[in-house]
């Protein structure tokens, strides 16, 4: 029986379309290896650059189950990978979408490529990020291959934003008002993420990294017939390793080590946000002044080409680093995000809320206060703090031209780290957290979806 299990299996091959950002291409790679641990041969396909990238900063994986992913390096042009713009009043990440546009000539190559490798195949499933359907819309030409979305955000966000799109056909209930998308993107962007409409309509489902312990509401929304139509759709996250594979020790580990349970606030916003002088000098007064631990990783965002030169590195106010020996600890380089949240120092999480830092934070139980900054991160932050009632808001999302000043940041450090209504949040992130833990392990409802899928796709 089982040999005819593994036969099948064989039969049938995943090729991953990843968009080029990094937390997109990691989040594929991990399904990657998640879908390639029950025994089904994966392809994981990109841009030279980028899959170089996705290999270079794995978090949590371990390096055999990469081994087994087989990477396609296939040709895009060159593009021009400029810097970020600190100073911007819109704080989306524009400067990458040369990148993008150079990495929508991909459809050609993996049109070719899949109608070389579908010969050999029982069947081909592409699945691809939602970013990237006009890249494989070639798939409708293949006649044994078969295309599904993942979809790197959160079904809350997802749910409003499809909601709205469509005209607000039915009611649904929320306490407060949803935040605006204005400032979120740049027109440039929303037209590049407007190709993929024409395109959606040949994928076969939806594959989303959320649990529905956490979103069960919305999960349902999208799937409504109105949205999907007769399309399946499976929620099989947090698809975090089981187990955390250290890459290498780092030293904020090492750090992290000598304080005190819960008593570190991690503050990262990603790699998709820089932030002015300004703001980065508010933000280092304001850990200062409230006398909390503090683990901050101060980077720029990505360029788009990672490998590609120097970047800015922001100045500190003068002394900080001396006023704050001890106290806190500034990171510049790469850090591993999953054992940061995953430590038992880290007591809280100041984010941007990408979908990615959200459920990580979810998962290990660890209080958010939410700064978003960009695209669907107002709306997760909301999902957050509104919603799962595990975070607090640095500042309304309403105020995102205003700077976030010293004071601001003291203040929510304060409530958040030392504070009963810090203790309560807490308390609240860790019930959250063993329930999410809970429907990712045996019977649990994320694996039976993440079973599910895999079933429906070897069918
Ligand atoms: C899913 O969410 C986890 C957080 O639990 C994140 O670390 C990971 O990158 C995501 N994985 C996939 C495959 O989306
Ligand atoms: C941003 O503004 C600061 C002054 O506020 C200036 O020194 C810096 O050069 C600007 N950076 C960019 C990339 O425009």
């Amino acid at each position: 029986m089982l040999s005819i299990i593994m036969e099948e299996k064989a039969q049938v091959a995943v090729i991953m379309v990843p968009f080029p950002a990094q937390g997109h291409l990691n989040q594929l790679l991990q399904l990657s290896c998640l879908i390639s641990s029950y025994g089904i041969r994966v392809h994981y396909v990109g841009s030279a650059t980028h899959n170089r990238q996705a290999k270079f900063r794995i978090n949590g994986l371990n390096p055999l189950d990469i081994a087994k992913i087989h990477f396609h390096d296939l040709p895009i042009p060159a593009f021009v990978s400029p810097p970020p713009n600190p100073n911007s009043s819109i704080k989306f990440p524009a400067h990458l979408l040369p990148s993008w546009i150079a990495s929508l000539n991909l459809r050609q190559p993996i049109a070719e490529y899949l109608r070389e490798i579908s010969s050999s195949m029982r069947k081909i499933i592409v699945i691809h990020d939602t970013l990237m359907a006009p890249v494989v819309q070639d798939v409708a030409t293949v006649s044994n291959a078969e295309s599904y979305v993942f979809n790197c955000i959160s079904t809350f966000t997802e749910s409003s934003r499809v909601w709205e799109r469509i005209g607000k056909p039915f009611p649904i209930r929320l306490q407060k008002e949803l935040p605006s998308m204005e400032g979120c993107t740049t027109d440039e962007v929303k037209e590049f993420a407007a190709l993929r409409f024409n395109h959606l309509g040949i994928r076969a489902g939806d594959v989303y990294n959320t649990s529905r312990v956490i979103e069960g509401t919305y999960v349902d929304l999208l799937a409504r017939e109105e949205i999907v139509g007769s399309r399946k759709v499976w929620a099989v996250g947090p698809i975090l390793p089981f187990k955390l594979y250290s890459n290498s020790l780092h030293q904020c580990l090492e750090w992290l080590d000598k304080q005190g349970p819960k008593s570190v606030i991690y503050i990262s916003f990603g790699t998709t946000v820089s932030m002015s002088d300004e703001e980065i000098k508010e933000l280092a007064l304001g850990l200062e002044q409230s006398k909390q631990n503090f683990l901050w990783v101060l980077r720029d965002a990505d360029k788009g080409d990672v490998f590609d030169g120097e970047v800015r590195r922001a100045e500190l106010p003068e002394g900080f680093v001396e006023r704050t020996r001890g106290v806190g600890m500034v990171v510049r380089d790469w850090a591993p995000e999953p054992e940061i949240l995953a430590h038992p120092s880290t007591g809280g999480f100041m984010s941007h809320c990408g979908w990615n830092s959200c459920i990580e934070s979810i998962t290990m139980g660890v209080p958010i206060a939410a700064w978003p900054m960009h695209s669907d991160q107002p709306r997760n932050a909301m999902f957050t703090t509104d919603i799962l009632k595990i975070g607090i808001l640095v500042r309304e999302w309403t105020k995102q031209g205003e700077l976030v000043k010293a004071s601001m940041i003291e203040n929510v450090v304060r409530r958040l780290m030392a504070s009963d209504e810090g203790i309560e949040i807490r308390k609240k992130a860790e019930e959250v957290a063993a329930a999410v833990r809970m429907s990712t392990e045996a019977g649990g409802v994320s694996r039976n979806e993440l079973d599910s899928f895999i079933s429906h796709i070897t069918r």
